[in-house]
């Protein structure tokens, strides 16, 4: 895929959020699953939810614009934080130790992600996208709420093993 203009960088930008959003929406079960803390493990359980929603809302962001399609491929930012969250709960047992590590891993996915939006959003308001930008940043409020309802737990983790 060439990339001659602002309009060929969003696509490419888009289209490589949107793999790394499918790929979340894979990694966070077993996220769920590897969490020894019922909260963290409803946390990314929720987050889960709202990840398919933000696949959805990516295919709004085409929809709205007549000459813009998705494309495929892949995200491999996204495929190398999943497998290092991966190897954690392959390498350590369900305990706050290792939802500790989640949290972090999960972290990583978010700020990440932050990042994508926040460019995605940036670019779509250069670029004259309202609906597009309206949509990209309404997931990047999710993104940054997910965040910090992370460092929240991440906190109380720590507390109940001091107490
Ligand atoms: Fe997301
Ligand atoms: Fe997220």
């Amino acid at each position: 895929m060439v990339i001659k203009n602002p309009e060929d960088l969003f696509v490419r930008l888009l289209s490589e959020a949107n793999s790394a959003e499918k790929q979340i929406t894979r990694a966070l079960p077993k996220l769920a699953r590897a969490a020894d803390d019922p909260k963290l493990a409803d946390a990314f359980k929720t987050h889960l939810e709202e990840t398919r929603g933000q696949i959805d809302r990516l295919e709004q962001v085409a929809d709205a614009l007549p000459d813009i399609r998705i494309k495929r491929l892949k995200c491999y930012a996204m495929e190398s934080l999943i497998e290092e969250a991966q190897e954690l709960i392959e390498a350590a047992e369900k305990g706050p130790v290792l939802d500790a590590g989640l949290i972090g891993a999960a972290q990583k996915v978010e700020h990440f992600e932050i990042a994508a939006y926040g460019t995605l959003a940036a670019l779509a308001g250069q670029l004259g996208y309202e609906e597009a930008k309206n949509l990209l940043a309404e997931t990047l409020q999710e993104e940054k709420a997910t965040d910090d309802k992370l460092t929240e737990l991440a906190k109380q983790n720590v507390n109940q093993k001091a107490g």
